[in-house]
């Protein structure tokens, strides 16, 4: 027997993306949003209300920049998503996170979350959906492993549980994509 539940906007896993702006005085801001994912090759696609701080900052900027919020890091990654720097001017020192700027957008890299793509503005799209181009994947060395690239065992992302509204670290690896199907080819 399976249950249905109806149209419900669940994804598994559905990340945890932390969206980092300059505000117009040149202060950061940083949202959750669990409402995003990859657009093509190159690109990722936010589901961003009109009316965030970070909406507005992306328009004026023209860029952001996309971090994982990782399991050391839950209460601040859960607090930029409840406030809203439209009435908290004090977000970001409230949240505990530090910012330095990209180098290569108009936007900051969270120096807590070692994972970021640091993206332009593409378009706002008529459904109002933030789409933007990745120019470079920022990676911190606390995360890579002995080949030079990032290791999972090392970097812990959560994701977003909506049915219950939590968030889960990713478990273990169980598998190799692209290679254990051809067992049955
Ligand atoms: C788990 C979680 C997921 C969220 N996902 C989204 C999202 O995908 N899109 C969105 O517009 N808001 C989302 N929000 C709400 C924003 O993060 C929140 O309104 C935030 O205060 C906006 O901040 P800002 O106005 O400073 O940009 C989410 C919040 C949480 C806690």
């Amino acid at each position: 027997m399976r249950k249905d539940f109806g149209a419900k906007p669940w994804l598994y896993p559905q990340p945890v993306l932390i969206i980092g702006t300059y505000n117009e005085d040149g202060t950061a801001d940083a949202m959750n949003a669990a409402w995003g994912g990859l657009y093509d090759s190159n690109k990722v696609v936010l589901c961003l209300s009109a009316g965030h701080k970070t909406t507005a900052n992306i328009r004026a900027q023209g860029a952001f920049t996309v971090s994982f919020a990782d399991a050391a890091h839950v209460v601040p990654c859960d607090y930029v998503g409840l406030v809203s720097a439209n009435n908290e001017s004090g977000k970001m020192e409230k949240s505990g996170l530090h910012v330095t700027k990209s180098a290569f957008v108009e936007a900051p890299l969270i120096d807590e979350l070692p994972v970021a793509l640091e993206c332009k503005l593409i378009r706002i799209n008529e459904d109002g959906n933030v789409i933007g181009e990745i120019v470079n994947v920022s990676v911190d060395e606390s995360v890579l492993g002995e080949d030079g690239n990032l290791d999972m065992a090392k970097f812990r992302p959560i994701s977003f549980e909506p049915v219950h509204n939590a968030y889960h670290v990713l478990g273990e690896k169980v598998g190799n994509a692209f290679r254990d199907g051809a067992a049955l080819k």
